[in-house]
């Protein structure tokens, strides 16, 4: 039988964009579009290349070591030793082309196909996505609803572990919702993982930006070292999304093994822009304390104007808004979405953070500044305002 020209069923698997329909109702707009949809920052980054010595003529050029640059993997090593309280040892750090990269590799490592891993939801969308270039199964349970309906953490997970499951991936804060777990449900999350003996990866891009309660690693509970690994991102914390460094952190023979998929898929992160991560941790400290107040004001700002519920985020830098008023059948959030593609605001559609979400959608409060968030929020009130209601 021939083979050429059928794709791996894993790429056929990933699912495409749904951006192309909303592209084309903005084609339609003339004026300034207001990208709400991004996971982005409109505040310029906390350490840029041209402060740094760069060494250019001796560094950017050659390999580097794959593990990642020395200083910033020491750097690392003291920094989730004293603020995550993760008793990690120098090996047990690899740096890696932004958080998607550490996860890449974390699934690599951890799951065999046909494996299951459970995504707490609604998710960050492209966790489904990298499972399913691995051939591990992403298995949705959702989680948020639940637990603000006052069911337990335990309830919620009692029905979904199965012989095939192999992890269970969390984010905190949660993109998109906010939601920071507090210490009871992450308690109750690493008793199911030590009672199933599951992995566990721990996705803390956000770490940074809480505005109640307190981040707290899932790792540095008792017995989750071991089981656990935990990944961060330079792109939210100091505003450095396009330089691609974060980093994964774990038992040290786990990370071996993540190291080898780093190893093996881009072999080794840009020093400079290593540099650049490392100059943020070192310098970062005033950057992060201003895009903090910033941050919560432009998050009250957007929660108590915009038309749409939403809950009020913990942390992250989204609101995760219900469409459901607007929307008699499932999955017609694209309509809506549509609508206010063509008065020039973009937002991301629901369904990508899980299946029951297709009545929802995301909005980020730091994509832009005040004045077009503002205007963005205007224009969103105003299409909903035209729109019959279901309720
Ligand atoms: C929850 C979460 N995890 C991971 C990532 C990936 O971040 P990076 O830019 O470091 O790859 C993102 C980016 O939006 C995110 O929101």
């Amino acid at each position: 039988m021939s083979r050429h020209p059928r794709l791996s069923a894993a790429a056929e698997a990933l699912p495409a964009s749904l951006f192309a329909r909303l592209y084309e109702r903005l084609a339609r707009f003339q004026g300034d579009v207001i990208p709400l949809q991004i996971g982005d920052t409109y505040l310029p980054p906390a350490v840029r290349l041209p402060d740094l010595d760069l060494g250019i003529d001796r560094e950017l050029y050659p390999y580097a070591p794959p593990q990642g640059w020395a200083p910033l993997v020491d750097r690392l090593v003291d920094k989730v030793r004293t603020r995550n309280q993760i008793p990690v040892t120098h090996d047990g750090v690899q740096v890696t082309c932004g958080a998607t990269h550490a996860l890449a590799c974390a699934v690599g490592a951890l799951l065999d196909p046909g494996e299951e891993i459970i995504l707490l939801t609604p998710h960050w969308p492209l966790i489904r996505g990298i499972a399913q270039s691995r051939s591990v199964v992403p298995v949705e349970v959702p989680f948020t609803l639940p637990l603000l309906g006052g069911d337990d953490a335990a309830e919620v997970l009692r029905h979904v572990i199965r012989p095939q499951t192999a992890a269970i991936y969390l984010c905190t804060p949660n993109n998109p919702d906010g939601l920071v777990l507090d210490d009871h449900t992450l308690g109750v999350i690493a008793e199911v993982a030590q009672r199933h003996d599951l992995w566990v990866l721990a996705d803390e891009a956000y770490e940074d930006y809480v505005y109640q309660g307190q981040h707290r690693s899932i790792a540095s509970l008792p017995g989750m070292a071991e089981r656990t690994v935990t990944v961060y991102s330079f792109s939210k914390s100091y505003a450095q999304a396009g330089l691609r460094v974060g980093y994964a952190v774990g038992p040290s023979q786990a990370m071996a093994a993540v190291r080898k998929m780093a190893n093996h898929s881009v072999y080794n992160v840009p020093q400079a822009m290593q540099k650049a991560a490392l100059g943020s941790l070192e310098r970062g400290a005033p950057f992060l304390a201003d895009a903090r107040v910033r941050y919560q004001a432009a998050r009250d700002r957007a929660h108590a104007t915009v038309a749409a519920p939403a809950l009020l985020p913990q942390g992250s830098t989204y609101l995760f808004l219900d469409l459901s008023a607007w929307c008699p059948e499932p999955d017609c959030a694209m309509g809506v979405l549509e609508n206010i593609a063509e008065a020039g605001v973009l937002l991301a559609p629901g369904a990508p953070f899980g299946e029951v979400y297709g009545k929802w959608a995301r909005l980020c409060f730091t994509a832009v500044d005040q004045a077009r968030l503002d205007e963005g929020i205007g224009r969103i009130n105003r299409v909903l305002d035209g729109l019959p209601r279901t309720e």
